[in-house]
């Protein structure tokens, strides 16, 4: 699969829904590189998502997003995760359809619960002070809201469905 991927590929979806895990296999069996918005963000603002929410606030959060994501434009193969709420805001979709493929990741909210109900909640502010009954309906809210923006993603996949290697191929075939 060496050098079949020859433009950014962004990967989007809800959080839980494994953008970073995945990006990481993909970027590995296409030999390109892989880049981590949030992780982009912690070094360039020193501290941890959860220490920047109370520090400066989303809305702050969501300008330095948008900001760290236009800022990463590469013109080669990469794959790059995003955070769940980064195509959500202002026309950060829009630019990054312009820019590469979009690859959202389309999981149902009891998945996404299964998978966020079990991980470590406290990296994730807009999650942290939720007990499990409040998520289930914090996601179901959430991904009605952000589901406008999310299908706006050149490609839908549903992860459990298809192995990175059958993705690639498909990722492959999409950007020929
Ligand atoms: C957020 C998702 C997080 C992180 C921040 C906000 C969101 O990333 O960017 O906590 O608004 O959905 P993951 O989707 O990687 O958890």
């Amino acid at each position: 699969m060496n050098n079949a991927i020859h433009l950014p590929i962004f990967i989007i979806g809800f959080m839980g829904s494994g953008k970073t895990t995945l990006g990481k296999k993909l970027s590995r069996l296409a030999d390109v590189p892989f880049i981590d918005l949030d992780q982009r963000i912690v070094e360039t603002s020193g501290m941890s998502i959860s220490d920047y929410f109370e520090l400066h606030g989303e809305n702050a959060f969501r300008d330095l997003e948008e900001k760290t994501l236009k800022s990463i434009a590469p013109d080669a193969g990469a794959f790059i995760s995003t955070g769940g709420g980064a195509p959500c805001y202002r026309d950060n979709i829009d630019w990054m359809n312009r820019h590469g493929l979009t690859l959202y990741l389309d999981l149902n909210p009891k998945v996404i619960l299964s998978r966020l109900i079990t991980s470590d909640r406290s990296t994730r502010p807009l999650l942290s002070n939720m007990d499990d009954k409040q998520l289930l309906s914090y996601i179901h809210d959430k991904l009605e809201e952000r589901s406008t923006f999310y299908k706006k993603a050149r490609i839908h996949i549903n992860p459990l469905k298809l192995s990175p290697k059958n993705m690639l191929e498909l990722l492959v075939k999409e950007t020929q």
